[in-house]
């Protein structure tokens, strides 16, 4: 069974955008769980623009793993280090961007972000690094020791042809790599399927889509039916 971790980023920019307290992206975590979800993403950025760091401290008191999102910046890996999530998955980061928009540069980056992956590692938190499916860029992430990579599936769900074969081939490098394989970005109800056939793929990442979904359906129902399309 592949594992769902659900990103409640988009429910805090619904809250910030009226300056309210509403909705909580707690409620929305707790929700998804007993609805089926095995675990909660939530990206800090360094302009706080949706998630704040109040919003992380008590998704860490759920008793779900914690997926935290967050750039290889001092600041991030210090608060990661002592609120010890279950995992942090290591994201690119610009300001000006709507989304992340691509995977992280492991290979031009190697040097500068592996001390900051070993204190991680060493406070004992999985560390997973959100790539684009390109070869190098996994052999790098094995290199780097980390036990987990995330691929980015945004071009995928763009509908670049030839994207699904690239995912399928890194999926094939990650198994040999010894890596434990994720994805996510852009997946929805329509194009998850082709996703969930990766080899060796243990969890998808899924946030804008559900959230998003919820508003028609309300967000146990989406999460549902995401979780069935899974299995
Ligand atoms: N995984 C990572 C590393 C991400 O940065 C995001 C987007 O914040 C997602 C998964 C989820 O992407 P989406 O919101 O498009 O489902």
């Amino acid at each position: 069974m592949i594992r769902l971790g659900i990103n409640v980023d988009h429910v805090a920019t619904l809250r910030n955008a009226r300056g309210e307290r509403y909705p909580d992206p707690v409620r929305a975590a707790e929700l998804a769980l007993e609805h089926g979800a095995d675990g909660i993403t939530a990206h800090l950025r360094e302009d706080r623009r949706h998630i704040r760091d109040e919003d992380i401290r008590r998704l860490r008191t759920l008793s779900a793993p914690l997926n935290f999102e967050m750039a290889v910046t001092d600041e991030m890996v210090a608060m990661a280090c002592d609120l010890k999530p279950h995992a942090c998955c290591l994201v690119p980061e610009r300001r000006e961007e709507l989304t992340t928009e691509g995977g992280l540069d492991v290979v031009g980056l190697q040097d500068s972000i592996a001390p900051p992956i070993k204190r991680l590692l060493d406070a004992g938190i999985r560390v997973s690094l959100f790539i684009d499916p390109e070869p190098n860029a996994i052999r790098t992430a094995a290199a780097l020791g980390v036990p987990v990579i995330e691929l980015h599936t945004g071009t995928y769900a763009l509908g670049k042809k030839g994207e699904l074969d690239r995912l399928h081939k890194a999926a094939h490098i990650a198994i040999e790599c010894g890596l434990e394989l994720h994805a996510g970005h852009g997946l929805t109800y329509e194009n998850v399927s082709p996703i969930t056939k990766l080899s060796g793929l243990k969890e998808l990442n899924i946030g804008h889509f559900l959230i998003s979904e919820a508003v028609f359906v309300g967000l146990g129902a989406s999460v549902q039916r995401m979780k069935a399309l899974l299995s």
